[in-house]
């Protein structure tokens, strides 16, 4: 029988539902899950993802040392590059996060339920991948899946971490990471057309 989830995460997911959606349907994610994908398609989603995905990751991972936690996060940030290089590019240099303060035990509850979320939706664009590209396709970064059960104790950490009362805080923290996520894609996909590019009228040939 399936746990029930713990008051934080069912917060969390209610109010990020719609930035959720929003996500999944950016022309950077949904060239993933297309028939017709490219494998060149596929390295400009993957360079659009790096950036957007090394500003959480790191945020994360920062504010995690500098609030003295013994959090275990996984870091997916090279698995990224080593899928990219493989590819035949490379990453780029993701800038830093200098404008964006110092958060709280709440904000980084809601930015780790982002960042860890983001795994679950891994299992099916590999597959997808694996059928659209062939099998011998570099998909490490989708492919780190969640252990059974690892979801659920995630869940009850977030629940933990964030104190009595704050939960708003850690709601804010979530819908900033998906929008913060979200406009990296904006600003950094450039997307490759996945269908050839129809025939151009010409009209009559003219004799020089
Ligand atoms: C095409 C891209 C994506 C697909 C297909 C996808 C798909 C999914 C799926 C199927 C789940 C539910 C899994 C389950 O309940 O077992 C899920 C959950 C989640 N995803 Fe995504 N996802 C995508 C991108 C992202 C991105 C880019 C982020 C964040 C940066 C994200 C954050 C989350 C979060 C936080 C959850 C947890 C929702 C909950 O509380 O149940 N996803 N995703």
């Amino acid at each position: 029988m399936n746990t029930p989830a713990p008051p934080l995460a069912r917060q969390l997911r209610d109010a990020t539902r719609d930035a959720h959606r929003d996500l999944d349907h950016h022309p950077a994610l949904q060239c993933l899950l297309a028939t017709t994908l490219t494998r060149e398609a596929y390295v400009a989603s993957l360079l659009a993802l790096y950036p957007a995905h090394a500003a959480l990751e790191h945020r994360v991972c920062r504010e995690i040392a500098r609030l003295g936690l013994s959090l275990q996060v996984p870091r997916r940030l090279p698995h990224l590059a080593d899928d990219i290089e493989t590819l035949g590019l490379a990453p780029e240099a993701s800038a830093s996060d200098p404008g964006h303060p110092p958060g709280s035990l709440a904000t980084l509850a809601g930015e780790l339920y982002v960042l860890e979320g983001s795994r679950l939706g891994g299992r099916v664009i590999a597959e997808r991948l694996r059928r659209t590209l062939g099998p011998d396709v570099p998909h490490a970064f989708f492919s780190l899946d969640m252990a059974p059960g690892e979801w659920q104790r995630r869940l009850a950490e977030l629940e933990a971490l964030c104190p009595p009362g704050n939960q708003d805080a850690a709601v804010v923290g979530a819908r900033e990471a998906f929008v913060r996520f979200r406009h990296q894609l904006d600003t950094r996909f450039r997307a490759i057309p996945t269908h050839p590019a129809p025939a151009v009228e010409t009209g009559p040939a003219v004799d020089l």
